[in-house]
């Protein structure tokens, strides 16, 4: 089930070689189980699923030098932005996976090896026939959650209200998933004001964030 809108053609052929050429120095290996401990020596790693034009992920990456950051996302645009700032910035700590972080997970991430995973605002979906791309849904948060270490944390935010009632209904369900604040939970400090979410805030409309924690087996 695809997540997200697919779009072409907006890329000049020198800023396909620059995402190609830059990936080879902060993305991961497109095939093949990811080795963590290689990639990120000596950090634990959060994966961000969806990070748009990467500002929060480098603001993230550069205030928690302590941890590394897998940051996935399919837009070819927001990766080469990210990676132009992971170079820009000597950023040293977040590595780009240019796809579907579902495929990722699936075929690359090893059982309970991540500290975290956020997802900040997947795309809304609006239309109900569209609901079932939604990406905050189960089986996908069973895989989400099967990558998390027991203890590690899940951290979702959207200011879509009926899909934030979808993502508590999702997280509710899954026994692997604790939830120390009962519903949703106040406004982490660490979360930076992201692209999407400036935009709508401008409009108005209030962020609900979920913050949960993997059990162990
Ligand atoms: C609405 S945007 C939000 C971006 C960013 N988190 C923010 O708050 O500004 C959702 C992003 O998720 C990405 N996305 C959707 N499905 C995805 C998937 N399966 N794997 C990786 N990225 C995905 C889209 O390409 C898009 O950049």
């Amino acid at each position: 089930m695809r997540t997200y809108h697919p779009r072409r053609g907006r890329l000049t052929d020198d800023k396909r070689n620059r995402v190609a050429d830059l990936l080879t120095r902060f993305g991961v290996p497109a095939t093949g189980e990811l080795d963590l401990a290689a990639l990120f020596p000596g950090l634990p790693v959060v994966l961000e699923i969806g990070f748009g034009m990467g500002e929060a992920t480098a603001h993230m990456a550069q205030a928690d030098p302590g941890t590394g950051i897998l940051a996935a996302d399919i837009h070819t645009p927001g990766v080469l932005r990210l990676l132009t700032l992971v170079e820009r910035e000597g950023i040293s700590n977040v590595r780009v996976a240019h796809g579907d972080a579902l495929e990722l997970l699936a075929e690359q991430v090893p059982k309970a090896s991540l500290a975290g995973v956020r997802v900040f605002f997947p795309d809304p979906w609006p239309k109900a026939r569209h609901h079932k791309r939604r990406l905050v849904q189960s089986p996908a948060v069973s895989l989400v959650v099967s990558r998390i270490e027991p203890g590690g944390f899940l951290h979702l935010a959207t200011d879509v209200a009926d899909y934030a009632a979808l993502m508590l209904d999702v997280v509710n369900s899954e026994p692997l998933l604790h939830n120390d604040y009962q519903g949703f939970a106040p406004r982490p400090a660490d979360r930076p004001l992201t692209r999407y979410e400036a935009r709508g805030c401008d409009n108005g409309r209030p962020v609900a964030d979920l913050v949960l924690r993997r059990l162990p087996t």
